[in-house]
């Protein structure tokens, strides 16, 4: 995943002193909050003759396996990166060493699926279920991981997939092949008992996650989609969302159940140069460096968490199951219809990562221009970094940038091309905006109602089910509510598959850190409690239909 979505369970008193607007609001009614975070009922599992999930996390000798396993996929550097493409490139070898470990690891699936390469390098696996008329369940990961740094920032080496006992250290421990051998493990183990799926299960492990996708589940997105048509899974879980997090007697489950969109914008200037002992006022970094200065000043985006928002209902959740352990005045809050009064009282109260979740964020990452210190800039470029926030679209950012340059444009007597449209027949004293991306826009927000979607319902149950029965969590209630994710996964390829997609890593909040950064690693008991929410998943919604 690019990145994680924010903590959002911080209480701090500093909150208290905020200006809150809100608060002149009626307060609420006694009960006020009946109805608004009705929990799941519990999936137990059917009677299948299959062993308890419960056994990943209690048999010594599944955890010894584990850790074997996870460490030889550790080991393979299968590292991606925007510079190389082609799935042939030399650079892609590792991705060969892979398929060979996974080959070695689960022989049952890979007997039993039909197994497929998709662009060389993507794989699904597809487990034919007896009963056409369900939908298949579809079950994704990615098989690449970040780059290293300098792997002497390391305490173990990034390739090692050192265990310590505890935890399994290594670039993807926790990002993510923890999740791919975490699912593929829970298929092996199912055939292993003999299981025959009645539901389809697919199985989709894309191959450049971390840089865009394009190649490893877009394709991927596009077989299925063929294959399967529009809308024809009952559910996509791929990795992402904020875990499992502890709020005294109360578990937070979140997967995400949307994501923001993203745009970048490409200013690139050619100004006429000359010696630098006579300048103009303003060298054409001057001309940069005053649109950027506007850009981060001027019209800036507003945080806002209207009715529409996921996270509304997690807030919700919080008020009613864990009121002293958040601002005393979120119950009030929510009441309100001040949605940006209360998205900005939580940004105050619970930190920047949070108010990105509300608010399209901007970052200015990239600028190059000059070539010698005596001669005038004549090239000038600058690219600008935007997560788009679900109550506005790329068009919004384009509308706004076009807005705050234009008067700039008029002030140096520049010709300006936005976008394709205005002057571009001038080749000097020339702005061009562009996007050197396709736009994305805010994800298909998932349906999370309990009483309203089904396959939520289930699933929701079957989390509370797991989690509420792992031994690390006894005695606490699961509370499953949907968030939203400031960055993209692999899901953003497989919209058209289903209604139904659950960004989340099944674990412990604090049991897998350090992502796509010096020394990731998982605990391998979060890692073991996954494995039985997966193999519980698959079981629950074999026979069940909708
Ligand atoms: C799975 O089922 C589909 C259609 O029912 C069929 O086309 C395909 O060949 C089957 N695959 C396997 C591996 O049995
Ligand atoms: C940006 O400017 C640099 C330096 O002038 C130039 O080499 C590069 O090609 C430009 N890049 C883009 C994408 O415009
Ligand atoms: C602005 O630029 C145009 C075309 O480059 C030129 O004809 C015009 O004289 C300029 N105006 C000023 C005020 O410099
Ligand atoms: C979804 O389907 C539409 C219409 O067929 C298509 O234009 C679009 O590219 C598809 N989206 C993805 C992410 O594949
Ligand atoms: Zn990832």
């Amino acid at each position: 995943m690019r990145l994680l979505s924010a903590l959002a369970l911080l209480s701090t008193a500093s909150a208290r002193s905020i200006h809150l607007p809100f608060l002149q609001q009626t307060p609420l009614e006694p009960n006020g909050f009946k109805d608004a975070c009705p929990l799941a009922p519990k999936v137990t599992p059917p009677v299948d003759g299959l062993h308890s999930s419960l056994k990943f996390v209690e048999d010594p000798s599944i955890r010894a396996k584990q850790a074997e396993r996870l460490s030889k996929a550790v080991q393979v550097p299968s590292t991606s990166t925007e510079a190389v493409t082609d799935p042939y490139d030399d650079y892609f070898a590792p991705f060969l060493d892979l398929h060979r470990v996974l080959e070695s690891l689960f022989p049952l699936t890979h007997a039993y699926a039909r197994v497929e390469k998709v662009n060389r390098l993507g794989l699904i696996f597809t487990l034919n279920g007896t009963n056409d008329a369900v939908k298949p369940l579809l079950l994704t990961a990615h098989q690449d991981v970040v780059p290293i740094d300098d792997p002497s920032d390391w305490t173990y080496p990034p390739f090692s997939g050192y265990f310590d006992g505890q935890w399994l250290w290594g670039r993807g421990a926790s990002d993510c092949k923890n999740a791919l051998i975490g699912l593929l493990s829970a298929v092996e183990d199912l055939l292993q008992q003999g299981w025959e799926p009645t539901r389809t299960v697919v199985l989709a492990f894309g191959f450049d996650e971390e840089s865009h996708g394009w190649n490893g589940a877009g394709e991927i997105a596009k077989v299925l989609e063929k294959r399967y048509g529009r809308d024809s899974f009952e559910l996509l879980l791929d990795e992402g969302g904020m875990g499992l997090q502890t709020l005294g007697d109360v578990v937070y489950a979140l997967p995400g159940v949307g994501e923001k969109g993203s745009i970048d914008l490409h200013l690139a200037l050619s100004i006429d140069g000359g010696h630098s002992s006579v300048p103009p006022p303003h060298t054409g970094i001057g001309i940069i460096a005053e649109i950027i200065y506007h850009l981060e000043r001027d019209d800036l985006f507003v945080p806002r968490l209207d009715e529409k928002h996921p996270a509304r209902q997690t807030l919700q959740c919080q008020a009613q199951h864990s009121p002293d352990d958040v601002e005393p005045w979120l119950a009030s809050a929510l009441e309100s219809d001040d949605y940006v009064g209360l998205a900005e009282a939580l940004a105050a109260s619970r930190g920047e990562t949070v108010r990105f979740t509300y608010q399209t964020s901007q970052a200015v990452d990239l600028i190059r221009g000059g070539v010698k210190i005596n001669a005038l800039p004549e090239k000038i470029n600058a690219t600008v970094n935007y997560r788009v926030a679900l109550h506005e679209r790329p068009d919004d950012v384009k509308a706004r940038a076009v807005k705050i340059i234009q008067p700039i444009v008029e002030k140096y007597n520049l010709s300006f091309n936005a976008f394709g449209s205005g002057d571009s027949s001038s080749s000097s004293n020339h702005l061009d905006l562009t996007t050197p991306n396709i736009p994305l826009e805010p994800a298909p927000i998932s349906p999370t109602d309990v009483r309203k979607d089904a396959v939520w319902a289930r699933f929701s149950g079957v989390a509370r089910s797991v989690f509420e029965s792992v031994p690390s969590l006894a005695g606490k209630t699961v509370v499953v509510s949907g968030d939203i994710m400031t960055g993209n996964t692999d899901t953003r390829f497989y919209w058209n598959l289903t209604r139904n997609i659950y960004r989340w890593n099944p674990q412990r909040a604090g049991g897998s850190v350090n992502i796509h950064t010096v020394d990731e690693r998982v605990d391998i008991d979060v890692h073991l409690e996954g494995i039985a929410l997966y193999y519980d998943l698959i079981r629950s919604f074999d026979k069940w239909s909708n």
